[in-house]
């Protein structure tokens, strides 16, 4: 494909001496809107150097550009040069590419022989899978997906939380008042009753805490009883959230959860030691962070046991050591950024340069219409549930409106889980947001089913059409501004995938794939498509073919599926 940006780096390039291409390139705008042309390079920087006004300097450039085949036209408006690509160009080198890539438009090598770790979601075992944990799942999933396509060796982990203290109020919770049948019925319900019973009667008996103290203390160290009890909440647990990962079809490479560190703790504890980096204090070892304005990561309780934080930083050395990675990405909530800047801190600290390849991604929280949500308190949604739901209120929609339509039920799912997905990655992931059926469900506007339903309209007409991606097109034909619209927007897709990367931001693909559905149904609206003119109709159909893939490869790297019929 041509890459006309670069073109225009080149264009520069030979005429500035004293700016470098990477210099040109980040110079390079993108103006407000296309009548101003694609592109627009701005003097000022050049003004010291050739001691002129950049008006008179952005004269001179475009006067000396003259014609380059690439570009209808080259101006200056005041300080700027504008670039206006050649239309037909663009429209036929686009157009070629997706034809010659298929489904892999976009992807990229670009990451080759470099490994990237993705952890994600990692719920806690025993305690619901709730609508909390969605953002970390999606967005992780969407990211692991994002980077394989750009080259990268890429590994998803699910770190789960399936060990600490909590095991410890667990396991004398059900020594007391757990029976085996009931929690196998229903396991993550019956467990948080237990956990909630357990922190209600603790807030009367403080000596409950002491207990759960002593029981988590004999899982570490290895007590029959309490390992075997351990191990039956983690897989009835992990037996019921891959009913979640099944419905939105996430899959990882590696369980290694937090209970996989705990015989790896100890080295990095006597590494911390022999470094000196740690203070003992009322009997507990940590790392004082005062230098860096934040408070101690906290090492080891005074009875010897670890903390979460202690696993992280086990869990970091051993993926450098197995993976080598050259980016672990770590998708968790706002809520913890704090927690992460501790524990990298700590490994910078002790003098591993790899510190800084270790990355926080937070989002911001969800919460429901009617209030938060509260584990603790027993107030959860669960994610199983706000997906059914989902599911279901698709099915009534297409009994509705499409009662005749095949695999109803597959295409529900489809649909209903895709809504739910796309909602997640439609913002910033930075943003806190408030979870809203309608707004999901909704077929209009800015949602998974308007996307999908575009996909699968395209499609319908590549079959009406007959449409054969043999054909031979002449893409002048193209040439409305409605097509060159579409051609743009498809063309930039490549860039935005990698943007997607560089921000770790999903959304830029939603945002895209959403502007790609509107333009093409402002086309559809406007021009037919099935038409008499052999000709125009083949050249249409390409431009439809285009959109289609497009939507279907933003989609697939959102993790949602693209329905065909619908
Ligand atoms: N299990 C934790 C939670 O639900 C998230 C784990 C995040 N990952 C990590 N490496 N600390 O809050």
């Amino acid at each position: 494909m041509i890459n006309f940006k670069e073109r225009i780096v080149e264009l520069i390039g030979d005429e500035v001496d004293s700016l470098d291409k990477m210099e040109i390139d980040a110079l390079i705008e993108t103006p407000p809107s296309y009548d101003m042309g694609d592109y627009a390079f701005p003097a000022f920087r050049l003004s010291k150097i050739f001691r002129k006004a950049p008006n008179l300097i952005a004269e001179e450039l475009a006067q000396k550009f003259g014609k380059d085949e690439n570009f209808e036209r080259i101006e200056s408006v005041g300080p700027y040069v504008n670039f206006f690509i050649n239309r037909s160009k663009l429209v036929e080198t686009v157009m070629e590419e997706i034809k010659e890539k298929g489904s892999r438009y976009g992807s990229s090598d670009m990451g080759k022989g470099k490994t990237v770790i993705v952890e994600y979601s990692s719920p806690n075992i025993a305690k619901p899978f709730h609508i909390g944990h969605i953002r970390t799942t999606v967005i992780g999933n969407s990211l692991y997906k994002i980077y394989k396509f750009l080259g990268f060796n890429t590994i998803g982990i699910n770190h789960l939380g399936d060990y600490g203290t909590q095991f410890g109020m667990l396991i004398s919770a059900y020594k007391k008042w757990g029976d085996r049948e009931i929690i196998e019925n229903d396991p993550i319900n019956e467990l948080l009753k237990l956990y909630v019973r357990f922190n209600r009667e603790a807030e009367e008996h403080e000596e409950l805490r002491e207990e759960a103290r002593y029981w988590f203390k004999e899982l570490e160290e290895g007590n029959e009883e309490a390992v075997e009890l351990w191990k039956w909440i983690r897989e009835i647990s992990l037996k019921e959230f891959s009913k979640v990962y099944e419905m939105l079809d996430i899959s990882f490479d590696s369980y290694a959860g937090e209970s996989f560190y705990s015989d790896k703790m100890p080295a990095i504890i006597e590494e911390l030691r022999q470094k000196d980096l740690m203070e003992e204090s009322e009997g507990a070892y940590l790392v004082n962070l005062e230098e860096y304005n934040m408070p101690p990561a906290l090492i080891m309780k005074s009875d010897g046991s670890t903390l979460y934080t202690t696993r992280d930083i086990a869990a970091a050395f051993y993926r450098k050591k197995t993976y080598d990675f050259y980016k672990n990405i770590y998708v968790v909530g706002s809520q913890q950024i704090l927690h992460f800047k501790q524990w990298m801190k700590v490994i910078e600290m002790m003098g591993y340069e790899w510190a800084k390849d270790c990355v926080h991604i937070p989002f911001g929280m969800v919460s429901l219409e009617d209030g938060t949500l509260s584990t603790r308190k027993g107030r959860v949604v669960f994610l199983e549930d706000v997906l059914n739901k989902a599911v279901e209120r698709t099915l009534s929609i297409i009994e509705d409106r499409n009662p005749n339509l095949e695999n109803k039920e597959e295409v529900a799912k489809q649909v209903g889980i895709g809504a739910v997905v796309f909602q997640e990655l439609f913002n910033q992931r930075i943003k806190d947001y408030v979870f809203s059926w309608d707004r999901t469900l909704s077929f209009e506007g800015e949602t998974g089913p308007y996307v999908q339903y575009t996909h699968a309209r395209a499609n319908s007409l590549l079959g009406k059409g007959e449409f054969n991606i043999e054909d031979k097109v002449d893409y002048a034909l193209l040439n409305s501004e409605d097509e060159i619209n579409i051609a743009r927007l498809l063309y930039d897709f490549p860039q935005i995938v990698i943007d997607a990367m560089d921000k770790n931001e999903p959304y830029f693909i939603t945002r895209q794939i959403v502007e790609v559905a509107k333009a093409f149904n402002k086309f559809y609206n406007s021009s037919p498509i099935i038409i008499e003119d052999n000709e125009l109709k083949k050249a249409r159909l390409m431009l439809t073919y285009g959109v289609k893939e497009v939507i279907k490869i933003g989609l697939s790297l959102l993790g949602i599926e693209a329905p065909n019929k619908m």
